[in-house]
């Protein structure tokens, strides 16, 4: 593994470790659009492409965007066989050095994290801008080691987002945002042995005035 390319890392990543679509959205993603009218979405680190999914089966003309080809193309296979080509499309994107052009309804960034430093914050700032007027912005970020985790991970959890941090980034204030969430949040998971965890999320939810 290299840490030196980011691209080259999660191509591995996904030829290696995640090869599959777990084929379900994240549950605050389904509880966070409940109410929402469909619209255009954009979603960050866009994986295997099961929340873009998920929108463009609710109505949404949602586009992913993520640095590794492999994630994009398996997404865009998936989204051909289930007759959503059209909604659900997938760019293979460095957002580092370009971001994808506004506006959108909706802006998720879901565990946008990485084990490697990269400007995060950057983006997700210069993202926040694309968002449109009465549109919502949806970031979830690992808060926590959950309790499996190895020394390495416990130790590179003390640098993950905070609200502060991830407020701070966004240079988000009350004038131009509603707060809807603003908040640690817990979620049930399961270890890889299948025990019962509790895990907490960092999650930043905003509608632009
Ligand atoms: C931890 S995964 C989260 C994936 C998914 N959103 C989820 O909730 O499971 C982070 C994702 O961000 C993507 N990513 C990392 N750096 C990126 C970059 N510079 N530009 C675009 N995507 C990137 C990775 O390929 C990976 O799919």
């Amino acid at each position: 593994m290299t840490t030196e390319d980011p691209k080259a890392y999660w191509e591995e990543f996904y030829q290696t470790k995640r090869t599959t679509s777990s084929g379900t959205p994240s549950g605050i993603l389904l509880r966070v659009t409940t109410d929402m009218a469909s619209g255009h979405a954009l979603d960050l680190g866009s994986s295997n492409g099961d929340d873009v999914i998920w929108l463009a089966e609710q109505g949404w003309d949602a586009v992913g965007v993520d640095i590794s080809e492999t994630a994009c193309e398996r997404a865009r296979a998936r989204a051909e066989m289930l007759d959503l080509k059209g909604t659900a499309t997938f760019e293979s994107m460095d957002l580092t050095e370009r971001q994808p052009e506004g506006p959108f309804d909706l802006v998720t960034a879901l565990f946008f994290q990485s084990s490697f430093d990269f400007p995060r914050g950057e983006i997700l700032n210069k993202v926040s801008k694309l968002v449109a007027k009465g549109g919502t912005l949806l970031i979830v970020a690992h808060a926590s080691a959950p309790p499996w985790a190895s020394e390495e991970m416990k130790e590179r959890a003390k640098s993950f987002p905070t609200v502060a941090s991830e407020l701070a980034d966004l240079q988000a204030t009350e004038d131009e945002w509603d707060f809807v969430q603003v908040g640690i949040a817990t979620r049930s998971a399961k270890s890889p042995e299948g025990e019962p965890a509790q895990l907490e999320d960092t999650v930043i939810h905003l509608r632009r005035k």
